[in-house]
C-alpha cells in the first residue's frame, strides 16, 4: 500500500511516499528555518504562508522521486495535530483536497505518533510494545506504546518542551535558531561540571517534568555574568545544560520502562539527536540490559515519511477521516 503523506505542523513542509509503513519511496522537505532564524524563533504567520508556497511543488517532487503517479497512491496521510494551528491547517486542507480529488482514504496522524513511527522506517524489526521517549520542539512525553495505535502517556512536561528549552538557552548564548544542534556542537567542546543548574522535580508526579525553571536559570546566569562583567564559559554552560536536560529525561524514561515492564526503549523527535542524551540513554540501557533504538539523525526532526509510516498503521486500525476532519493545536496522543 502506497501512502502519500503530508507534514506541516511547524517550520518544515514535508511530503513523502511510503510503502506499507516501512519503506520510504521519497521524502521531500522544504525547511523554513533560515527565514525564522532572522526573528530568533518560528513566526506562525510566516510559517503558514511558506507552507502554502511550498506544498504543491513538494508533492510533485515527492511523487516524481518515488517514481509514482497519482494512480499509484492508495491513501493520503496528514498531520492534523498538534502544532501551530495555521501551519497544520495548510497541510490538512491540501491533503483533504488531494484525497477528495483522487478519491482515496484520508488518514489523520498525530504528529508525535509520527515521530515514534520514524523508528519503524529505520528498524525493520521494531514492533510494539515498547517504551518511547518523544522529545521535540513542542512535546516531551514518556509513553508506553502498547500497540501501533495504542499509546499511554506515563510522564510529560508540565510546561516547556525540552526542545523549546534548548532553543531559548541557545538564544541566550548567542546561537542561531533552531538552537539545539549548535548547542550540542558547543557542548562537545567542554566536559562541563562548571555551572550548577536546578534539577527537575515535580512533587507527587515522579515521571512528569518541568523545564521552565532550568530555562530561567540559564537566562539568569548569562545575564548576571554580563552585568558583573564576568566571562561566561559558554561551552561549559552548554554542556551542563544538556546534562541537566538529560538528567531529567533519561532516569524517568528508565523508571517508566521498569514500571511498564518494558525492556525495549525507543527515542524520537528532534531532541533525540542530542549527543549527551543519546550517550546517557545508551549507557543506562546497557546497564539495565534493555534494547535501545535511537533514530538516525535525519529521521529525528520533522519529515513526511514518519507520517506515512504511522499513517499505514492508523489505516490498518480503521482510523480514516471524512472531509470534516479538523486541525488541532493540542491533542491527546492517546486519543490519536
Ligand atoms: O522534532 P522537531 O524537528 O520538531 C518538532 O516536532 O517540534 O524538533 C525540533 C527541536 C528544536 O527545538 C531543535 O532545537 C531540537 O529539536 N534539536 C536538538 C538537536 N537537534 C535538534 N536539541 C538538542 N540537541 C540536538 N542535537
Amino acid at each position: 500500500m502506497k501512502i502519500l503523506a503530508f507534514e506541516s505542523s511547524c517550520d518544515e513542509t514535508a511530503v513523502a511516499v511510503v510503502e506499507d509503513g516501512r519503506t520510504v519511496l521519497s521524502d521531500a522537505i522544504a525547511s523554513q528555518a533560515d527565514m525564522h532564524a532572522l526573528y530568533g524563533g518560528v513566526v506562525p504567520e510566516i510559517a503558514s504562508r511558506k507552507h502554502v508556497e511550498a506544498i504543491a511543488a513538494l508533492m510533485e517532487q515527492a511523487l516524481k522521486d518515488a517514481n509514482c503517479t497519482r494512480a499509484d497512491i492508495d491513501a493520503v496521510a496528514v498531520t492534523y495535530a498538534p502544532g501551530l494551528i495555521g501551519a497544520v491547517l495548510v497541510g490538512l486542507s491540501f491533503a483533504k483536497s488531494v484525497a477528495f480529488a483522487w478519491d482515496v482514504p484520508l488518514i489523520p496522524v498525530h504528529h508525535v505518533r509520527g515521530h515514534i513511527a520514524a523508528n519503524y522506517l529505520a528498524f525493520p524489526d521494531l514492533e510494539p510494545p515498547f517504551l518511547a521517549l518523544a522529545i521535540s520542539g513542542g512535546n516531551t512525553l514518556i509513553m508506553d506504546v502498547k500497540g501501533y495505535t495504542e499509546l499511554q502517556v506515563l510522564g510529560a512536561t508540565r510546561d516547556d518542551a525540552a526542545g523549546e528549552c534548548f532553543d531559548k538557552a541557545a538564544r541566550v548564548l548567542g546561537l542561531p535558531y533552531p538552537g539545539g544542534a549548535p548547542m550540542d556542537a558547543l557542548a562537545q567542546q567542554s566536559q562541563g561540571g562548571v555551572y550548577k543548574l536546578p534539577h527537575v522535580h515535580v512533587e507527587g508526579a515522579e515521571l512528569d517534568m518541568s523545564f521552565s525553571g532550568l530555562k530561567t536559570a540559564v537566562v539568569n546566569l548569562a545575564h548576571h555574568a554580563e552585568q558583573v562583567g564576568e566571562p561566561l564559559n559558554r561551552a561549559a554552560l552548554a554542556r551542563d545544560f544538556a546534562q541537566a536536560v538529560s538528567d531529567a529525561l533519561v532516569p524517568r524514561a528508565m523508571q517508566a520502562a521498569s514500571l511498564a515492564g518494558r525492556k525495549v526503549l525507543v527515542a524520537a523527535g528532534g531532541v533525540a539527536a542530542n549527543s549527551v542524551i543519546r550517550g546517557d540513554l545508551e549507557r543506562a540501557c546497557e546497564r539495565q540490559g534493555y534494547r535501545l533504538y535511537l533514530p538516525p539523525l535525519k529521521l529525528c526532526g520533522d519529515n513526511g515519511a514518519m507520517i506515512g509510516a504511522q499513517g499505514y498503521y492508523e489505516y490498518l486500525a480503521g482510523h480514516t477521516a471524512g472531509m470534516n476532519l479538523n486541525a488541532y493545536a493540542t491533542r491527546d496522543i492517546a486519543v490519536g
